[in-house]
């Protein structure tokens, strides 16, 4: 049954910087929010998506359909929690509760159909949803105030959280309600599932699916986007 891709794009970038907000960073002729939206549309099992924006966005394309499915437009809000819960309620008309939404950043343009594919069957398997994960590489460290090390930390259980992640549409929206009742902005949408109790899946997927953050990864998306992931 259908899947709807959620789009979280109304951040300003600061980190990134530049003269528009990052999402609309061009890369091989495309903002990086065309990127994000053609690599969830692509699935088979993805039957559109809504598109969270500022409302003073004003570089938006107004597409109401591509690739032939429907793409909608909310209006999101002052976190990216928020952003989020606008475009799941835009969703109530289209989608049920048990519908399977899909939360990509719009910022992640490097998204690989195999990783896609292996998340939504893993979601359809699970109650409790499933996000993409990769495993820690580096050797961590824990310090105190002034940056001396205090000692290692084990990294085999730790993972960094990626997107897309996957969910029930009306388990999510409950528990971002839930987070925003108790005054906690989640930084991810596993994170106000954890607070309710349940148990989402990790599904190991590729480390090049990045999230455009600071300056210094405008050379590495162009890289990548050049040869895109398949
Ligand atoms: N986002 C959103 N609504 C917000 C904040 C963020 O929809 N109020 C989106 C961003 O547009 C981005 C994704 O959430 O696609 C990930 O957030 P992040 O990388 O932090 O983007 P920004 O918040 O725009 O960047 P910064 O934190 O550097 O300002
Ligand atoms: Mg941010």
């Amino acid at each position: 049954s259908g899947v709807w891709a959620v789009v979280p794009a109304a951040g300003v970038g600061r980190r990134f910087g530049g003269d528009r907000p990052k999402q609309y960073l061009e890369v091989q002729g495309k903002p990086l929010l065309v990127h994000a939206l053609d690599a969830l549309l692509r699935h088979p099992r993805v039957a559109g998506a809504v598109v969270a924006l500022a409302e003073s966005d004003g570089l938006w394309p107004g597409w109401t359909e591509r690739q032939g499915k429907p793409v909608v437009r909310c209006v999101g809000g002052g976190e990216r929690a928020d952003s989020v819960l606008a475009a799941l309620r835009a969703l109530s008309g289209k989608a049920s509760d048990q519908t399977l939404v899909l939360v990509h950043d719009a910022a992640r343009p490097n998204l690989a159909l195999d990783d896609l594919d292996r998340l939504i069957r893993t979601a359809d398997a699970h109650p409790d949803g499933a996000i993409l994960a990769a495993p820690v590489r580096d050797t961590l460290k824990r310090s105190d105030a002034d940056a001396r090390i205090l000692g290692t930390e084990p990294r085999e259980a730790l993972w960094r959280a990626l997107t897309p992640q996957a969910f029930r549409r009306g388990a999510l929206t409950h528990a971002l309600e839930a987070a925003r009742q108790a005054g906690i902005v989640p930084t991810d949408e596993a994170m106000a599932m954890e607070r309710m109790g349940l148990r989402p899946c990790l599904v190991e997927g590729r480390d090049d699916n990045i999230k455009v953050t600071t300056p210094s990864d405008r050379a590495l998306v162009e890289f990548l986007l050049a040869d895109p992931a398949l």
